[in-house]
């Protein structure tokens, strides 16, 4: 956790653009002394960050590092409480572990845990996520909406099209989301997510959502069997993916859509999401605990179910499988 008086700091550089501003200013802004505004600012030199001093302007901030710090998310964060409170973590086993553990301790909404590198990252179905240090996103968000339980996967859906959304505005590709929540570019995955709730019968107390984007890795680094099905945005576009900005344009969007969602419910982000769907429309197989179902995969439900018709013609609604198309 960072220092008040170092947020108000990042705050000041985020609203000054490329504009100097000089110690006495910072100092009064953010209340506190000339000395203490240097100490924040070589103690962000030492993160990463190239400020520019000039006598008589003051500092500017001209390149911010390459590994994700704390700071560099907060600044320029567009956002009012998603990504307020972060943990950033060098090595944990899951992020989702922390986020759940903090929630438990009573983070408010909006916290986020950042890890560079994930030792036991989880999927969906027991599976493990490949979370390689420095190159992708692994983050788990903290969010406590007044909702019944049994509408938290429609989170997940939010998040699908959330991460979407600033993913085309970043790289300009538009991914496609499979039913539910995988995030492919040419069939490939790039993000998964992990949506994990903590409720009572009638209320959720959290609701924590792991997103992990493949944002940098090369084909190199996948273990052989992912090489073929997983993909990265750096592979995709040949270009490096600046992990920050991803990270604040998600939580962006996350907190854009989930406003919409809480004020004007699922509806508009059903159609939000099924304009991204790879697979609606589609014959496709959901292999599922209780056997494999084959169908015409119809749409989504209200509570973010995959409709599928099968070949005599009746409805399924299928809530938890893997689809192949
Ligand atoms: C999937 O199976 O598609 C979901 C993958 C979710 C991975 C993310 S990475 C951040 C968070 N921490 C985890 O351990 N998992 C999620």
């Amino acid at each position: 956790m960072q220092s008040e008086l170092r947020k108000r700091l990042l705050d000041a550089f985020t609203n000054s653009g490329d504009d100097f501003l000089s110690g006495q200013y910072l100092a009064d802004l953010i209340g506190c002394t000339r000395t203490a505004v240097w100490k924040h600012i070589e103690e962000l030199r030492k993160e990463g960050f190239e400020l520019e001093a000039v006598r008589r302007k003051g500092y500017r901030i001209v390149k911010v590092p390459e590994k994700i710090t704390e700071n560099e998310v907060r600044l320029g964060l567009m956002t009012k409480r998603l990504g307020q409170h972060i943990h950033y973590e060098e090595s944990v086993d899951s992020t989702q572990k922390i986020a759940l553990q903090l929630s438990l301790d009573g983070a408010p909404e909006g916290t986020v845990v950042i890890a560079e590198e994930q030792t036991n990252g989880r999927g969906r179905m027991a599976r493990t996520w490949f979370s390689p240090k420095y190159t992708g996103i692994w983050m788990s968000v903290i969010l406590r909406p007044q909702l019944l339980p049994h509408k938290a996967p429609q989170l997940t859906l939010v998040t699908a099209v959330a991460v979407v959304q600033a993913i085309e505005e970043l790289v300009s590709i538009k991914p496609q989301i499979k039913w539910p929540n995988d995030i492919l570019i040419d069939g490939k995955k790039m993000t998964g997510i992990l949506t994990e709730l903590q409720a009572e019968s009638d209320r959720i107390n959290s609701v924590i959502i792991g997103i992990g984007i493949n944002a940098n890795q090369e084909l190199e680094v996948y273990p052989e069997e992912l090489q073929s099905i997983a993909t990265s945005l750096r592979i995709e576009t040949g270009k490096t993916i600046n992990r920050a900005e991803l990270i604040k344009l998600v939580l962006a969007k996350i907190e854009h859509l989930y406003d919409v969602y809480l004020q004007e419910g699922f509806y508009p982000i059903k159609l939000l999401w099924e304009s991204y769907a790879v697979s609606i429309g589609k014959m496709i197989t959901a292999r599922m605990l209780q056997g494999n179902l084959y169908g015409k995969a119809l749409g989504i439900t209200d509570d973010g179910a995959l409709m599928m018709e099968d070949e005599l013609g009746k409805v399924h609604l299928v809530y938890s499988a893997d689809i192949e198309i």
